[in-house]
């Protein structure tokens, strides 16, 4: 039987609370613990054997294996901050990501992680998938890759990242963090696509192989894929490395790529402020 510890325990459970709280549900019979059966007086006979007297069976289902994890969202909050049209549209689509159980990455998950940013944003970045650091704060690109993709915005296209939507194609990290499988990419599909829909951004940059086929359909690699402007129903997408590959291939060739890549969107988008 697979064990799940004390926090994550907790955490579902109050993901699950919330989530009755959502539906109107206010209030919880609570069924009060059986008293220990006294000890039989000396020289008494014991009792009968429990197998007997069978406990009455609860009436919830048992906890499934493979139930998703659901705690509340980083993104409801900031989205709530946010206080635009966009970022109330994207407010339901937060909550259905959040106890999403739509495929296997539910249940290996701390968390889910729909996206953080300016909702009203013209330029939007896909990523691929939440990595531990962003497994653990919901939030996307916040670790090491996240580092050198605030520097591209700030540094590189001399924009503020919290006016760029950062997301990703996945809301779950996979285990190990591995390459997204085909079924996941299919089951968070709506998603990523409810995103773009409300956005509506005028610019999409797509960092790593998954976005960039995601969003231009085409299954050419990314060395193919990038350096170009794709058309996407009036939207431009530019793709470009991703920086953890960028970390790992730390060379003035792979960083003068992302650059040119780069400042193709910068000369769509025009210099900062993205947002006013
Ligand atoms: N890599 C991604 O593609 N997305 C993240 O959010 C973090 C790392």
């Amino acid at each position: 039987m697979a064990r799940i510890t004390r926090t994550r325990l907790a955490r579902q459970l109050r993901g699950n609370l919330e989530l009755l709280q959502l539906g109107g549900v206010n209030e919880l019979p609570v069924r009060q613990a059986r008293k220990p059966a006294a000890r039989p007086a000396r020289g008494q006979p014991a009792p009968a054997p429990a197998a007997l007297h069978p406990a009455p069976q609860a009436r919830t289902a048992p906890a499934k294996v493979g139930a998703p994890v659901v705690v509340p969202s980083a993104a409801l909050q900031e989205l709530k901050a946010f206080d635009s049209p966009q970022a109330r549209a994207l407010e339901p689509v937060a909550e259905q990501v959040r106890v999403c159980g739509a495929c296997k990455l539910c249940s290996s998950r701390t968390q889910t992680v729909f996206g953080t940013g300016d909702p009203r944003s013209p330029l939007m970045i896909v990523g691929e998938a939440p990595g531990g650091d962003e497994d653990a704060r919901g939030v996307p690109f916040v670790g090491r890759a996240g580092k050198l993709l605030t520097d591209i915005i700030e540094k590189g296209m001399k924009y503020r990242r919290e006016h760029v939507y950062i997301c990703n194609v996945l809301k779950c990290r996979p285990p190990g963090n591995r390459n997204p499988e085909p079924d996941e990419i299919e089951a968070c599909r709506g998603f990523l696509a409810r995103q773009i829909e409300i956005i509506n951004p005028k610019v999409i940059l797509a960092v790593g192989l998954f976005p960039a086929q995601w969003l231009t359909g085409r299954k050419e690699p990314i060395g193919r894929l990038r350096g170009q402007v794709f058309d996407m129903h009036g939207r431009k997408v530019i793709a470009t490395y991703h920086p953890a590959y960028v970390l790992r291939n730390y060379t003035v060739e792979v960083r003068k790529k992302v650059h040119e890549d780069v400042l193709l969107a910068v000369g769509i988008l025009g210099p900062g402020p993205l947002v006013a």
